[in-house]
């Protein structure tokens, strides 16, 4: 008999029939002549409660079994006569596959806070938060890959080692087969693997603009890498970024993207994640579900980075970092513009240019570019994207003013000069969407296996 999911029986539309299920036991609770157990099978947030009485075979070796443990368990689901749950097994078999020692087994019925269940990657997603977390990542997953494919974008795979800084900001991990520890031999860059200097790319944008000025419109989604030295609640080392790209459009295509691009994501998880989205809201943050409901019924706010700083110098509020005309924005500034001030997602444009990277298209008063970053509250950035430069003296005036050798971005500028086109795009910072949607403060307790300064176990 096949085992069929937990998540499939709660929502069944009838009892009386004969099932088989697989899972891990919740809890245990012995009493005379009986037992019951809840079993998770990590297909959603609900367990299913188990009664086996003492005529069930190996019943004596059953009730010794603890939290954790794997079983299998047929029997009858029936409509559960008791309180808190609607259906429950009447078991007829229950096979044991793994025992789980409860003296040792790490997770406790107590509450663990998420910096212990950190330390034990390998076993936190069997406990509902983590289960909760990584069923979304999954359905955030799904609703991005609809959200492009729905409108023709084209799912492109764009290399994970590279030998460019899309970003320019240096902050990359190294590839190399070279060792240094090797006595009696100099070896250089061009000895190396792929005879040049390499490392794992910050971002596919470069090449997906390659892509896109051959396809129209495509969308990479994969693991970027940044080696930037930052311990904070929103950076990870490895992280997943969502990077569309659009042929013969211009900043304010990108904008109405990116717009509808979010609410039709966050839509998705009211619509088909209520039971870990209740959750969230009940465990993780007051309000997540109404401040989503919130945004997909509203319109974003665009405000220019001038206009934004006036409003923060005017603001009256103490910063950590002084704000003024030229800074890059820091987090206590994005959440300030955000939260306090609009109370509802922003979109940032025409940044200076010293403060963003080489390949944003120019304003007419050369100060300033077609850049925009999407705001949001508790997060501050959660989307970085611009207009292109598609003029090539304008380009390479500006890597050289950044001195960027253009022959290791001739491919890229190559695009310029045959049957060049204004194009846009954006990165959607996979993993603070995650904690945007589920309302988790720490930007680790949202990836399965994080990556950070110090830390690369599991
Ligand atoms: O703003 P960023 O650096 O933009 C780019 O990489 C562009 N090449 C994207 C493009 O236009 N195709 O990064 C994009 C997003 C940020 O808004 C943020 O959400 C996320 O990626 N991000 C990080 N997320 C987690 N940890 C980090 N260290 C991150 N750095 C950026
Ligand atoms: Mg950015």
């Amino acid at each position: 008999m096949q085992a069929t999911r937990i998540k499939e029986l709660l929502n069944s539309d009838k009892t009386g029939f004969e099932v088989k299920i697989n899972g891990w036991v919740r809890t245990k609770r012995v009493s005379k002549g009986f037992s019951f157990f809840e079993i998770n099978d990590g297909s959603c947030l609900s367990n299913i409660q188990v009664v086996a009485e003492e005529d069930v075979p190996g019943y004596r070796e059953i009730i010794e079994i603890g939290t954790g443990s794997s079983i299998s368990v047929k029997g009858d689901l029936i409509d559960s006569p008791g309180k808190g749950q609607k259906y429950e097994i009447k078991a007829k078999e229950i096979v044991i596959y793994g025992k789980a020692d409860p003296e040792t087994y790490p997770l406790q019925k107590k509450r663990h806070s998420f910096e212990f269940l950190r330390d034990i990657a390998h076993l936190r997603a069997r406990t509902n938060t983590f289960g909760a977390v990584f069923r979304l990542r999954n359905a955030l997953s799904y609703a991005i890959h609809s959200f492009f494919q729905e409108r023709g974008f084209v799912y492109i795979h764009t290399p994970i080692i590279t030998g460019n800084d899309c970003e320019g900001a240096g902050q990359m991990f190294r590839v190399t087969t070279i060792d240094e520890n090797a006595k009696e031999q100099v070896l250089t860059e061009a000895d190396d693997f792929f005879g040049k200097r390499t490392a794992l790319t910050v971002s596919g944008q470069l090449e997906g603009e390659l892509l896109a000025t051959a396809l129209g419109n495509v969308y990479t989604f994969g693991p970027t890498f940044r080696a930037e030295n930052s311990n904070t609640s929103r950076h990870l080392s490895e992280f997943w970024m969502v990077e569309p790209e659009m042929a013969f459009a211009r900043l304010e295509d990108d904008i109405k993207l990116a717009e509808d691009f979010l609410k039709y994501i966050f839509k998705y998880c009211l619509d088909k994640c209520m039971e870990d989205m209740e959750f969230f809201d009940l465990r993780i943050k007051k309000g997540v579900i109404a401040n989503l409901e919130d945004i997909v019924k509203s319109d974003f706010i665009t405000v220019t980075y001038t206009e934004a700083v006036k409003i923060l110098e005017n603001s009256g509020e103490k910063f950590e970092f002084p704000v003024h005309w030229g800074v890059d924005l820091q987090s206590e500034h994005e959440r300030y513009l955000t939260e306090n001030e609009f109370k509802k997602p922003v979109i940032l444009i025409d940044y200076p240019k010293e403060i963003k990277a080489f390949y944003m298209k120019n304003n007419d008063d050369n100060k300033t570019v077609r850049a925009m970053d999407v705001l949001v509250p508790g997060i501050g950035e959660i989307i970085g994207g611009s207009e292109r430069e598609d003029n090539l003296d304008v380009l390479m005036q500006r890597m050289s003013e950044l001195g960027l050798n253009p022959e290791d971005y001739w491919w890229y500028l190559d695009i310029r000069k045959f049957g060049s086109v204004p194009h846009a795009g954006f990165g959607l910072g996979f993993e603070r969407t995650v904690q945007f949607v589920s309302g988790m403060q720490n930007i680790r307790d949202v990836i399965p296996f994080p990556r950070t300064p110090k830390s690369a176990d599991f």
